[in-house]
């Protein structure tokens, strides 16, 4: 056995910190060898509802929990913390975009940059999930000037695996003979879900479905995902969300596997044109603990078009909350 790392989660009574924790706990985050203490973020009144989360983490008595910890106070939550998940913010309704979060939330990633600047370890993996997910990364990173800002990436797992779903669908290959996915750009209604590199058992994909397909369903339907929950659930997505957390950290810590790639949104270095800094989506291939952007890809005229439209946004939703940009 490992010696055991701290895993800071905020937003730890809600949904999809329902989901995550019992995941985290069990091992399928950092691996069935990797004792972990719980360091648990929640607002003082959802501090009854945490208590309550807390002692059924107990019941599981899962062998590789090795510490619980709750609090109200970020500080305390991410003392020390190798990995933070940014799960706590309010989730959008029906018929919102999630940047409309962005005032709602904004401040809360700011109070939170600072928090783990001062306190958490010099290693610390952040990821963001609440949203608007790729500008509340921004802003903890900003926030945090003493922590590699490398270290700041925000979820488009769950875009990427919706994309891998329907594209499955689509042709009728069970997705792990799925390969090389590409999201690009925001969580958002703009993301770019991208099948030019994608391979089906070995082949392009782009020649097994039809360009009509590929524009009127596949990337609006990806594009459009989280807002088609809310509208079947009346509540936003939150078990998928969870395991996507799930995939991002373990993929990011434990390594992407040989001859594929995931997306992840991470600050840019000016790879592909897009503007550095921005917390934008990228193909990653993980190795030693590290991320890597691919290279080297194609890039026809519809795809930059549409990476330039979700960058766009990036721009604008960064414009929006410069004041919380030190
Ligand atoms: P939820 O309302 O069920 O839970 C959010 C929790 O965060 C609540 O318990 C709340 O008390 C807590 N919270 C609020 N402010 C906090 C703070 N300052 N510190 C600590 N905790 C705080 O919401 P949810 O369904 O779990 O969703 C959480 C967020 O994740 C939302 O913003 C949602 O839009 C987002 N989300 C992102 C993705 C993605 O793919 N990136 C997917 C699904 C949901
Ligand atoms: C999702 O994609 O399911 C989440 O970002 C929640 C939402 O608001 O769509």
């Amino acid at each position: 056995m490992k010696a055991p790392v701290r895993v800071a989660v905020t937003g730890a009574a809600g949904q999809i910190g329902y989901s995550l924790l019992f995941r985290i706990a069990s091992g399928d985050m950092l691996g069935p060898d990797q004792p972990v203490i719980l360091q648990l973020l929640e607002v003082s009144p959802a501090m009854d509802a945490l208590q309550g989360v807390v002692m059924e983490l107990d019941d599981c008595a899962f062998p590789l929990v090795a510490g619980i910890q709750a609090s109200d106070q970020a500080e305390e939550a991410f003392r020390d913390a190798d990995y933070i998940l940014l799960v706590g913010a309010k989730p959008r309704g029906p018929g919102m975009e999630r940047k409309d979060l962005l005032e709602a939330n904004a401040a809360i990633f700011s109070a939170q940059g600072k928090a783990m600047n001062a306190v958490a370890s010099r290693d610390v993996r952040v990821l963001a999930v609440g949203n608007p997910a790729n500008t509340n990364a921004l802003i903890a990173m900003r926030n945090a000037p003493d922590l590699d800002p490398g270290r700041f990436t925000a979820m488009t797992r769950l875009d990427h695996n919706r994309a891998l779903a329907q594209l499955s669908g689509r042709v009728g290959a069970h997705v792990n003979d799925i390969t090389r996915m590409t999201v690009w750009g925001n969580h958002s209604a703009t993301q770019y879900p991208d099948i030019s590199h994608t391979l089906v058992k070995g082949s392009p994909a782009a020649d097994q479905v039809d360009q009509a397909w590929l524009e009127e369903t596949f990337i609006p339907t990806v594009q459009q995902r989280g807002a088609a929950i809310i509208k079947a659930r009346g509540q936003s997505s939150a078990a998928s969300a969870a395991s996507a957390a799930i995939d991002h950290m373990r993929d990011w810590t434990l390594g992407t596997p040989e001859g594929d790639w995931v997306s992840m949104a991470i600050p840019s270095d000016g790879s592909y044109g897009i503007a550095e800094g921005l917390i934008y989506s990228f193909p990653v291939r993980c190795v030693n603990g590290h991320y890597e952007i691919v290279q080297g890809l194609d890039v026809d005229d519809f795809s930059r078009e549409r990476m330039l439209a979700t960058e766009q946004e990036l721009t604008e939703e960064r414009d929006a909350v410069a004041h919380l940009l030190p």
